[in-house]
């Protein structure tokens, strides 16, 4: 089994580059259905959940080269089939992105039920209601969404919440309706924006992109276009956060404080300086770390994606915070890792009480999800002695070569077993 192995204590300091955005990859790899020419996108993270919508689109007839550096080239000619299996979307929940894109498509799109997952039950009523305000024909049967629709119709959709998925399911399978779609209570999140943006550039026609109501003129056909994926905020934030709890300095190249503005807020708050660069943002960590309340929110609130890292960061502070989960239920669960490594996190319903201790300890802890994976390794690298994170598949779903990034500025951290190439380590 692979782990982290991670010994605490030293300040991060110096420059690191940021990947793109996971969420962003995903959306615009699965817009290459609505294309007819090739779709190349660049700034793509190489990050096992890219690998896994290859297999996705590859799976229903599509050419993915991910070869070259970090581009992606998508030839969309010889998509022909309709069927998203479980085997891949039990691997990746957000395989469903493909369903609107596939009604569109193909008139036809049966995608595997996603299922639970580590942070809550995900539910996809919004997704299926949603496609069907704009004629789609959806029956859930035997595990499967099974969609139909001969020519899909815009109309209005009203979304009782701002579902990031829902909204660009909806949104790709209006572009090539016929008609008027106005998506009432849509998501903002920068994701949305770069995946409305290329669509645009591949001729869809949208108005009120990075709005909550997003309006969609249905046309015959999209072109193949060349894109560049938008940094990842996550990413950044996750590396910021690195920086302040080990009181180090670090710049995260290409950043983008636009779509950081509340986390870095939050981390100024907490007493981190905070500082835009010419091409990125810079972090110094300092002690006290200073108790902050959160509550995360959609978009532009703060991310329920930083939060567990910021639950790490908040161990440390000199006083009592408090993290209130808005998006997700279970999204706490890594709380009981962080127990393990001698913090004080108590779990109140959505509410989490978290008292700074004066130290954090090294032992084995378990990575339960992609984002508390993140916070453990934070924790890691403050930690007294040597602190093992397994589980470490659910990190690399998402993180392009963090251990690589991390060492780079100046962390003891090494991947098991390719324990021998860690020369940091080799007196573990
Ligand atoms: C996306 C991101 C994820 C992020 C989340 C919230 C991707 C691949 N993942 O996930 O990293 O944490 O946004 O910012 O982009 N819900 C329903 N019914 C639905 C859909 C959602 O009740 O049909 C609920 C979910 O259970 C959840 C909440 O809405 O409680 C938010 O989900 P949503 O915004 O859809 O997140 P994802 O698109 O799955």
């Amino acid at each position: 089994m692979e782990k982290f192995l991670i010994r605490g204590g030293r300040k991060l300091v110096g420059t690191v580059r940021v990947a793109g955005a996971k969420n962003a990859a995903l959306k615009l790899m699965a817009a290459s259905l609505l294309a007819d020419g090739p779709i190349i996108l660049t700034n793509v993270p190489k990050i096992k959940d890219v690998y896994t919508m290859a297999s996705v689109l590859n799976r229903l007839g599509g050419l993915v080269d991910l070869d070259y550096r970090d581009q992606a080239v998508i030839d969309p000619s010889s998509y022909s089939g309709y069927e998203a299996p479980y085997e891949l979307v039990s691997q990746m929940r957000a395989s469903i992105i493909v369903l609107g894109p596939l009604l569109a498509r193909a008139g036809r799109a049966r995608v595997a039920m996603p299922g639970g997952c580590n942070i809550g039950s995900r539910k996809i009523d919004l997704h299926i209601r949603g496609l069907e305000a704009l004629g789609a024909d959806i029956e859930v049967d035997r595990g499967f969404i099974d969609a139909k629709a001969r020519r899909l119709v815009g109309g209005p959709v009203k979304l009782d919440f701002p579902s990031v998925g829902a909204t660009e399911n909806v949104l790709m399978a209006a572009v090539l309706a016929r008609g008027a779609t106005a998506i009432e209570n849509a998501a903002r999140e920068p994701e949305i924006v770069d995946l409305a943006t290329m669509l645009v550039e591949m001729g869809a026609k949208i108005e009120g992109i990075g709005t909550s109501t997003i309006q969609v003129e249905g046309v015959d056909r999209l072109s193949g276009v060349t894109h560049e994926v938008i940094p990842d905020r996550i990413e950044a934030g996750t590396l910021l956060t690195a920086a302040a709890i080990t009181s180090g300095d670090v710049t995260v190249e290409g950043a983008c404080l636009d779509h950081l503005e509340v986390v870095v807020a939050k981390l100024s708050d907490a007493g981190v300086k905070i500082q835009a660069t010419p091409d990125g943002i810079r972090a110094v960590g300092r002690r006290p770390i200073l108790p902050v309340d959160i509550a995360t929110l959609p978009y532009p609130g703060f991310p329920t994606d930083m939060q567990a890292q910021i639950m790490a960061l908040l161990s440390l502070a000199e006083g009592t915070s408090v993290i209130t989960e808005n998006i997700f239920e279970n999204r706490f669960i890594v709380a009981d890792e962080f127990v393990r490594m001698g913090c004080d996190v108590r779990i109140d319903g959505h509410h989490v009480v978290i008292r700074g201790v004066k130290a954090i300890s090294g032992v084995p802890v378990k990575a339960p999800d992609l984002r508390g994976g993140a916070g453990l390794v934070l924790a890691g690298l403050v930690s007294d002695g040597v602190t093992e994170v397994s589980g470490i598949h659910h990190i690399d779903r998402g993180y392009e070569d963090l251990v690589g990034k991390l060492r780079a500025i100046g962390a003891d951290i090494g991947r098991l077993p390719d324990i021998n190439k860690v020369e940091a380590l080799d007196s573990l």
